[in-house]
């Protein structure tokens, strides 16, 4: 989604600037623009499109100290140069870049703005001009800044410039994530700190409803009242080679091979060196005094849910409900009387999840985010945080940190109900299981020529296609079908392969993809009953199998995994499926149009 950086004080801040916005491009987005300026000249320049062509339209003398850029997800106003960022106030003294929604735009202009003249569509051209209204009316700019943004509603994360001070860059944010990056003998903004990791690793945290002042040499954190906000900055502790992407042609393979590592590296993390799961013991304390768990995210992360929910309940014998989080927040169920949330986020700044959070940490609930990303908004919103320790995840399509969520959820499954004495805790050996479903993906992420053949053979021009499966299979259905749709754009679907005859079944035609997830001996032939339920109809049935339970014929065959743990194994095919669907049909897997990797707006 929208990116921002910022700098200040450093005489190479365009190629900075561009190294940040290329940076950031894992985020989706569809224009950019940077602004940058010395003392005596400035330079606006936008592009709809990448950065590349950005760049391409730098001229070598747009070179200055100060400098702000963006790259824009549009949500008001079409994908064109005109609406791509930074905006300018009516006389072209400011310079605004934002991240976020202002939802009162249109009274904002109506009361404040109805003789300015705008240019664009987006409801950030109101808030540059709004600053330039407030100084006209005699305030000065950080006035000016600090009354505009107490008359905005809406989620925010604002980069300011003023050509009168070519010194200062004032930023201010609400439910849209800022840092401020502290670099030798200069200072840089961003919305992701990956943005500006080669100039910094020294990053301080803005809250909602913080107003800073960054300068060379000085940033000032100040609330809306002026009040100074002392604050320490932390390390990023993020290596800069886990970002590249070395000699993998897209992130995504790279994300999937590194799946096996990720559950080696988390089994480090969370066990001692007998072997003994270590979680906070507050957190468990929490846990223990809740009657039931209620799991809310979105995207991949919520069919991780799904696909945790039966080792936890199974562990720890605590009721699980997975919800929506752009669901539950505005129509929340009857909580039971001891509610505990787990959110589940890979950036840990969904929107959808954190205005939930909000809710229900005014409700007074105990909450964790389980989340890839140390000192998230929803990390440091929740009262516990569990880390992936997936490494940074780049392409759109997320793949290691669902497996990642499920393991964490699994870790903490087996220590909560080790602490309750369940048995089936106290019998489940997680280091040993959890290193055979390790083992298990290496084999299937082996099976990559295999697996390349079925995708052309399967999907190459198909309108459509199915997953089906039962139960966990069910669930990972869900997850591949959601991959294979992001970026093949192929429609998918994951169905319960119980319900197709209920009405899905009439969508099957000659030809039409169903490949059928089959890992649970009880309901294995069902499901296989439904494959050639479908079969008789024409569709071209592929499947996916756990080899205890494979016959003749079957195509892709699972290693067996602990049954508490065959998601982990069984969503492998489906994710390379649809990364060589995606090639097969010359798309950019990395880059699916339309999508961002961190999706901050509601
Ligand atoms: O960062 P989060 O896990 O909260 O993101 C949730 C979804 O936006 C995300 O999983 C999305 O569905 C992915 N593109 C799926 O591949």
């Amino acid at each position: 989604m929208c990116g921002i950086v910022g700098i200040v004080g450093n005489n190479n801040a365009t190629k900075i600037l561009e190294n940040g916005l290329e940076k950031l491009e894992y985020r989706g987005y569809d224009s950019a623009g940077i602004f940058v300026a010395d003392e005596a000249n400035d330079y606006l320049v936008k592009s709809r499109g990448r950065i590349a062509d950005l760049e391409a339209k730098i001229g070598e003398d747009v070179q200055g100290n100060i400098g702000i850029g963006h790259t824009r997800w549009a949500t008001h106003g079409e994908p064109t140069e005109l609406n791509a960022h930074p905006h300018t106030s009516q006389s072209g003294r400011f310079v605004l870049v934002h991240n976020g929604v202002i939802e009162n735009y249109d009274d904002l202009k109506a009361n404040f703005l109805a003789e300015d003249t705008f240019y664009g569509e987006t409801d950030t051209e109101i808030a540059v001009h709004l600053v330039e209204y407030f100084v006209e009316q005699g305030l000065t700019t950080k006035a000016a800044f600090q009354k505009a943004l107490k008359e905005i509603h809406g989620s925010y994360a604002f980069g300011l410039v003023d050509k009168n001070d070519r010194e200062t860059i004032y930023v201010a944010k609400n439910k849209s994530p800022l840092l401020i990056g502290l670099a030798d003998g200069f200072n840089v903004v961003c919305s992701d700190a990956m943005a500006m990791l080669e100039q910094t690793n020294q990053f301080l945290e803005i809250n909602d409803g913080e107003m800073v002042i960054v300068t060379k040499d000085a940033v000032s954190i100040e609330d809306y009242a002026g009040n100074q906000i002392a604050r320490e900055p932390y390390t990023a502790k993020i290596d800069l080679a886990d970002m590249e992407k070395g000699t993998y042609p897209y992130y995504m393979l790279k994300e999937i091979d590194e799946q096996p590592a990720t559950m080696r590296r988390m089994i480090g993390e969370y066990t001692d060196e007998n072997g003994q799961v270590v979680v906070e013991q507050d957190l468990l304390d929490s846990l223990l005094a809740s009657d039931r768990i209620y799991i809310v995210a979105a995207g991949t992360s919520n069919n991780a849910g799904h696909a945790s929910k039966q080792v936890i309940e199974q562990l720890t014998r605590i009721p699980v409900e997975v919800h929506l989080s752009s669901e539950f927040g505005y129509n929340m169920p009857l909580l039971s009387e001891r509610p505990f949330f787990i959110y589940l986020t890979q950036s840990g700044e969904t929107a959808d999840s954190r205005q939930v959070l909000v809710k229900t940490n005014e409700l007074g609930y105990p909450s964790l985010t389980v989340t890839n990303v140390p000192g998230s908004t929803l990390s440091r919103e929740a009262d516990y945080t569990m880390l992936l320790h997936a490494g940074p995840e780049i392409a759109v399509a997320s793949t290691k940190a669902y497996t990642a969520q499920i393991a964490a959820l699994t870790i903490l499954s087996k220590a909560l109900g080790e602490a309750k004495e369940i048995a089936e805790a106290q019998d489940f050996d997680l280091v040993q299981e959890l290193g055979i479903a390790a083992n298990g993906m290496d084999v299937m992420i082996s099976e990559k020529a295999m697996i390349q053949e079925i995708a052309a053979d399967y999907l190459a021009t198909t309108r459509n296609a199915f997953y089906i499966g039962r139960a966990e299979d069910y669930y990972v259905s869900m997850e591949v079908a959601l991959k294979l749709k992001e970026i093949s754009y192929i429609q998918a679907e994951g169905f319960a392969a119980g319900e197709l005859k209920h009405g899905t079944i009439a969508l099957v035609e000659e030809g039409t993809p169903v490949m059928g997830i089959i890992t649970d001996p009880i309901t294995a032939p069902h499901t296989r009953g439904n494959l050639r339920e479908v079969e008789s109809r024409g569709a071209h049935t592929l499947v996916i199998v756990s080899e205890e339970l494979s016959k003749s014929g079957d195509q892709i065959i699972l290693p067996v995994v602990h049954p508490l743990l065959r998601p982990l194994v069984s969503v492998i095919p489906g994710q390379l499926i649809a990364y060589y669907a995606t090639l097969e049909r010359g798309l950019d897997v990395d880059k699916p149009r339309n999508l961002a990797k961190s999706v901050t707006v509601e």
